[in-house]
């Protein structure tokens, strides 16, 4: 969370964007997005939905007829950060004007939502405020926002999914081995932090076909791992057939090409009985789950609204291991939150010492327009959160090193994705999502290898490929 995700086009993926497709001269389109993977997924399809309606893809906003920020409103800075962009896009807007050529400025995703027409009120170079429901209707939308600027936040009758486009192969083939999908919007749980509930609405599952279709399309494509996500996505229910996210994740293991599966955001009350079996008997599905505790003192999580409590979650991790041992895990953790004394933040730091976190987020609380906790008079000041997060990121930095150190001499598949920084290097993942480079061809490149993990760098491990184990037919 919280870093600035474009989904940049390499000069190769522009090409064969312009190649394949209908563009229209001049309509050019530029989306930059902030936050969590539905956005990073939102944007993509946003592509597909502009694409159908004969734009391109700009490789920056000084390029292009349109320009769309997709913003992430889970934070007061992320939520700031759209009025300074925009400030800055206007300018240029101004100065495309004065050179004869027309800019629209859009503003999608979570702020959009939450903030609608306050938005144009704020900032009026602002030529369509358009909600994560709607940019299925993003062609009719620019076409309408010509003439006078536009407002699209209502939750619509029809379901978006039925009506994004498919893109062409070679699109999705050019945004790599790995994808997201959306399987699940929208979260019923109401922490007390959290405006998720209320920008995504409630939860909402698509369809296990129209899931399907897509993880087929994208396997065609190349894909060889998909990454289910949704803002609480075990609760995953088809609407029809009350299938389940562990059954689900069954279904897409059939498939043929498909390597990998993981899935996230999961909220610990979410963990059924089925979906904690499936990490043990389903081998595509990833030893790595993400499943955000974010606090380890009872009073402070019954404030939060989470419904369970430290030792629950320590109970259902210790399930979880029993299941899959070898699970490495992940967690979203606040400090600060309204009456945190500093007990409660020691039994933070205790939970996190009983679990070992292989990686993890980690924020300071913000108060956010429309939640409960925002209303709550015990503040903690800045400086006191500006210290609890330097001590609970150095636990959790010490933790994902260990991790990462322990591995050092082990043997693990790992999926090629991309070119490393060196030439001859290409870099993957591991199963425990560590980032790991070789030296080898890359014609590997969407492959699983066995890697023996041979150093740990900051950011990613280093390896050497080992002979495949005969026979070897059976890998991707
Ligand atoms: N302040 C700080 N962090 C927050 N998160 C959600 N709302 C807030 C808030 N108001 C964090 C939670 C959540 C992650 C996506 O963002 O840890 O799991
Ligand atoms: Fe927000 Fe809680 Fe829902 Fe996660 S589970 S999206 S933190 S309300």
């Amino acid at each position: 969370m919280g870093k600035t995700v474009k989904p940049t086009a390499t000069p190769e993926y522009a090409s064969l964007v312009t190649a394949g497709s209908d563009a229209t001269p001049g309509k050019r389109v530029y989306v930059k997005s902030y936050g969590c993977q539905m956005n990073v997924y939102d944007a993509t399809r946003m592509l597909d939905v502009a694409e159908a309606s004969g734009y391109s893809e700009a490789s920056t906003p000084e390029d292009a007829s349109v320009i769309i920020l997709n913003t992430c409103h889970i934070r007061e800075k992320a939520s700031e950060k759209v009025y300074s962009e925009l400030g800055k896009l206007r300018l240029l807007k101004e100065e495309k004007r004065r050179a004869g050529e027309a800019v629209q400025i859009v503003v999608a995703g979570c702020v959009a939502q939450a903030e609608g027409g306050e938005i144009i009120r704020r900032q009026s170079a602002v030529d369509l405020v358009v909600g994560p429901q709607n940019y299925h209707r993003l062609g009719d939308l620019l076409a309408r926002a010509d003439r006078t600027a536009l407002v699209d936040t209502d939750f619509p009758e029809e379901d978006k999914f039925d009506h994004l486009p498919a893109p062409p192969k070679e699109r999705i083939a050019a945004r790599g081995v790995t994808a997201f999908v959306t399987v699940q919007e929208g979260c019923d749980k109401f922490c007390a932090f959290c405006v998720v509930p209320y920008t995504r609405g409630a939860e909402v599952s698509r369809s296990t076909q129209g899931i399907l279709d897509e993880v087929r399309r994208s396997v065609d494509a190349g894909v060889r791992e998909v990454t289910l996500i949704g803002q609480n996505v075990n609760a995953y229910r088809d609407r029809g057939t009350g299938l389940s996210l562990a059954r689900l994740v069954e279904e897409i293991a059939r498939l043929d090409g498909v390597s990998r599966i993981r899935y996230t955001t999961s909220h610990p009350r979410d963990m059924d009985d089925d979906l904690i079996a499936a990490h043990r008997d389903i081998d595509k599905l990833m030893p790595y789950l993400h499943l955000p505790v974010q606090a380890g003192s009872d009073r402070i999580l019954a404030a939060m609204n989470r419904k369970h409590t430290a030792r629950d979650y320590l109970d259902l991790v210790q399930r979880l291991r029993k299941s899959r041992p070898d699970l490495a895990l992940s967690s979203d953790f606040i400090v600060g939150f309204p009456g945190e004394s500093d007990a409660d933040f020691e039994a933070t730091l205790a939970l996190i010492d009983a679990v070992g976190f292989a990686g993890s987020f980690s924020f300071k609380y913000s108060a956010r327009p429309g939640t409960p906790a925002a209303q709550l008079s015990e503040q903690v000041s800045e400086p006191v959160k500006q210290d609890r997060l330097a001590r609970l990121q150095q636990r959790l930095e010490e933790q994902r090193r260990s991790f990462n150190t322990s591995m050092v001499g082990a043997v693990v598949d790992v999926l090629f994705e991309k070119p490393g920084r060196y030439p001859g290097q290409i870099i993957g993942k591991s199963p425990y999502l560590q980032a790991v480079v070789v030296e080898a061809p890359e014609d590997l490149i969407g492959k699983v290898r066995p890697v023996r993990l041979l150093s740990n760098a900051t950011n990613s491990m280093g390896g050497e490929i080992l002979p495949v184990p005969e026979p070897s037919g059976g890998r991707a």
